[in-house]
């Protein structure tokens, strides 16, 4: 039932996937006190090389992206070594590896780097603490201005340089799930009234500076996006939204990346305005390679690939509670179901 995931996937002339199970990217919170990975990481992510493609957990792309405690970088030279460690042992192990490129906007904490503000599309607060320190209150952010969004623009190419360097095979900008980039594709958070906001093509204006500057450094080849059209975390949904990623995805399309992937835990979940659940909407607007996701198993997931709903699937708790998934579903063994106490050990 599960036999088309284990063809291979040619993304594009650059990469070609050994299979079409992807390990969704995972933040772990166990990078060291300087924000590099440590060994247990590396063996954690060798032991999950035989995924056609491996995405790294969101990793911050400079100091003011932090939103929670031991989130790994991209952006000091310890930090690169510490990323070449593991991808070594991916590609020793014959797998690829892609960076999540991460900056948190208005879910940062100046906690974190020892900052007066934290930054965002506009002066709009999310409600809440940083999870599991409670102390740390959520902050009205700064207002990006237009010199900080150049800057920030600079900053995420130069952490894909820095990705390439490390010995990445790519890297998937993380513009999904209530954080920075997607701070500028919601009304909810997104009140600009320059051209970075109120119109489609205004709002979609920061996600593709960021594309066309990495791109621009490492590749179409090696750039992969992911995308929440549907706000469900840390972002409140607004029917408007729809025609903005209505404007971004063709744009996306255009530039040839190596795939766009959806950001939902769950892709059952309906979205009134999207007309569905979200593959299904990214399906109807976005013309390129889909990675789905969501609360799939490899029987549910291998379905939608054969009834065409995305082309690759990617597994997020199921690769936690497995080291050995990939095994397990080609072999058809019985998979050790995820819970949450196991987030408290690299396994
Ligand atoms: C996540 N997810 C996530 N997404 C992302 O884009 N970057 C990240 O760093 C993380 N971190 C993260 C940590 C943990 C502990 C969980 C459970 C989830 C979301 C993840 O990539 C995926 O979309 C969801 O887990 C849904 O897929 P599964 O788990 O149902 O296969």
């Amino acid at each position: 039932m599960t036999a088309s995931l284990f063809t291979p996937y040619k993304l594009n002339d650059t990469l070609t996937l050994a299979n079409k199970i992807l390990m969704a990217p995972l933040t772990r919170c166990m990078a060291d006190d300087d924000l590099v990975p440590t060994q247990k990481m590396v063996d954690y992510y060798a032991r999950r090389a035989a995924a056609g493609l491996i995405i790294s957990e969101a990793t911050i792309i400079r100091p003011d992206a932090q939103g929670y405690p031991n989130t790994p970088g991209l952006f000091t030279p310890a930090q690169i070594d510490g990323w070449r460690k593991v991808t070594d042992a991916v590609h020793k192990s014959d797998g690829k590896i892609f960076s999540q490129l991460w900056h948190t906007g208005r879910v940062a904490h100046p906690h974190f780097f020892d900052g007066d503000y934290v930054l965002s599309s506009s002066a709009q607060a999310v409600e809440g603490t940083v999870p599991r320190m409670r102390e740390l209150v959520y902050q009205t952010p700064k207002a990006a201005t237009l010199d900080d969004i150049k800057q920030l623009v600079v900053d995420y190419a130069q952490a894909a340089a820095n990705a390439i360097d490390a010995g990445f095979d790519g890297v998937e900008i993380h513009a999904a799930n209530g954080y920075l980039i997607d701070q500028f594709l919601h009304h909810d958070n997104n009140r600009r009234e320059d051209e970075y906001g109120q119109t489609p093509e205004n709002m979609s204006r920061f996600a593709l500076d960021v594309v066309d500057a990495v791109v621009a450094r490492i590749g179409a080849d090696r750039t992969a996006i992911r995308v929440s059209p549907g706000a469900y975390f840390n972002m409140a949904a607004d029917p408007r939204d729809r025609a903005v990623f209505d404007y971004l995805l063709p744009e996306l399309a255009k530039r040839n990346l190596a795939f766009l992937h959806g950001g939902i835990f769950d892709d059952s979940m309906q979205f009134d305005y999207l007309g569905g659940n979200i593959s299904t909407y990214l399906r109807s607007v976005y013309t390129g390679t889909l990675v789905g996701v969501g609360s799939y198993t490899a029987e549910t997931g291998s379905a939608a690939i054969a009834d065409n709903k995305f082309d690759l699937l990617a597994i997020g708790r199921p690769f936690i509670a497995n080291p050995d998934y990939v095994a397990k579903v080609r072999q058809g063994e019985a998979v050790v179901e995820y819970n949450d106490a196991m987030l408290a050990e690299l396994i």
